[in-house]
């Protein structure tokens, strides 16, 4: 095996996020025939589990082969036609790979763009679908170039005042925060599986609401063979339909992550995300790393930090990763300055712990001063007031 070493560290990276190994288990099963009736009732378990985590009852609910990028790409095509305009609301790199994939298909498109680390008012949403002419509009959920996460609800409903198709990529919320597709009214909810969700990359999710596909139908012919929701529509509703082979071993592996979802709660869920983040960049502060995000949009799922101004950016890295825990670097206007790292998905508060406590063991080694202990104490504490007092 060519991972070992890789494979003894805590992924801490904004997703792929560690995977429980009951999950990883689930892909070892023996590989069904794709058309059973068996793996008809391991699709539609998985497409109840996204419906639960998505709040989205009424849609219809894909999955396929694929990426958090396939998913975008389909929600785009599906939706927007060369004749229509697409907002992007973006919160960094990943809002604008929205415009990428409307540029690759002639796809008229137009951003609204927040400074990085800051997010989109709904007023400045409101002011440009008053000058009229968007068809649809891309919402970022998490961007997990920036750590800002987006008022949706607020800015979902600004989209509906103007009668705009909506698109939300979940790809870093789904499973780690709310997402409520049927209460807002949103047309697309899309996400991969590696993330909050805590199971392997290789899977695109879209929850898609009856208005997005009826809005796949008026479009009559798009650009796209595989990732034509309309191609899946039979299949997604009957699993034993054929249209291309569905992914056997990782339906297993999500319909295992959606059991722990399920299991400890959505409510509890949230929580516990929201908990861990707060204790997380309590440690790291501690320490001297600081949010690049505003504090009215921090995400729950992954922090962005800046490093403190003396320690070398890549050695810590480097020095962390040896003391056994993966970060991943800043991007765009953000590089250079810090490091990414994702607290969600199946995230314990032991490897909270575990990352706070490599990060002082990399600050020393990377020749920065640090009180060994100090992030520690300080993320123990926000986890647990009462405990850590004593
Ligand atoms: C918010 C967001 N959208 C889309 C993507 C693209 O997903 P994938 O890398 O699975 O193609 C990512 C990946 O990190 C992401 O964070």
């Amino acid at each position: 095996m060519l991972i070992e070493d890789e494979a003894d560290r805590l992924v801490m990276v904004p997703g792929p996020t560690p995977v429980h190994r009951e999950i990883l288990n689930a892909i070892a099963e023996p590989t069904i025939w794709h058309s059973s009736d068996a793996m008809a009732k391991i699709v539609q378990v998985c497409q109840e589990g996204i419906r639960a985590a998505a709040g989205a009852q009424r849609g219809t609910i894909f999955i396929f082969g694929g990426s958090g990028t396939l998913a975008q790409e389909a929600a785009v095509v599906n939706l927007v036609g060369p004749d229509d305009l697409l907002l992007v609301v973006s919160h960094g790199y990943f809002g604008d790979r929205f415009a990428a994939i409307a540029q690759a298909h002639g796809i008229p498109v137009e951003r609204l763009v927040a400074s990085w680390g800051s997010a989109i008012t709904p007023e400045l949403l409101r002011s440009r679908l008053q000058a009229g002419g968007v068809r649809a509009v891309t919402i970022t959920q998490v961007d997990t170039s920036t750590g800002t996460a987006a008022a949706v609800g607020e800015l979902v409903s600004v989209c509906k005042e103007h009668d705009a198709l909506v698109i939300v990529d979940s790809v870093c919320a789904l499973g780690g925060m709310p997402v409520e597709m049927d209460r807002h009214h949103i047309d697309v909810v899309l996400t991969g599986a590696q993330k909050a969700l805590g199971v392997p990359p290789g899977l695109s999710i879209l929850a898609v609401s009856s208005e997005g596909l009826q809005r796949r139908r008026e479009l009559a012919r798009i650009p796209a063979y595989y990732a034509d929701l309309q191609n899946w529509e039979a299949s997604m509703e009957n699993p034993q339909k054929y249209f291309s082979t569905h992914a056997v071993n990782l339906f297993y592996a999500l319909a295992r992550g959606l059991d722990f979802v399920r299991d400890e709660g959505l409510e509890r869920r949230f929580t516990r995300h929201q908990v861990l983040s707060t204790a997380f960049r309590a440690g790291m502060s501690a320490l001297g790393f600081q949010p690049l995000t505003e504090a009215s949009a921090l995400a729950p799922t992954l922090s962005v930090l800046a490093a403190p101004v003396a320690l070398e950016v890549e050695k810590f890295r480097l020095a962390l990763a040896d003391a056994g825990v993966v970060a991943a670097p800043n991007m765009g206007e953000f590089k250079g300055k810090g490091l990414r790292f994702g607290h969600m998905g199946n995230i314990t508060e032991s490897d909270i712990l575990q990352c706070v406590a490599a990060s002082e063991i990399a600050i020393e080694a990377a020749g920065g001063r640090v009180e060994i202990g100090s992030g520690v104490a300080a993320a123990r504490r926000a986890v647990r007031p009462a405990a850590a007092a004593v």
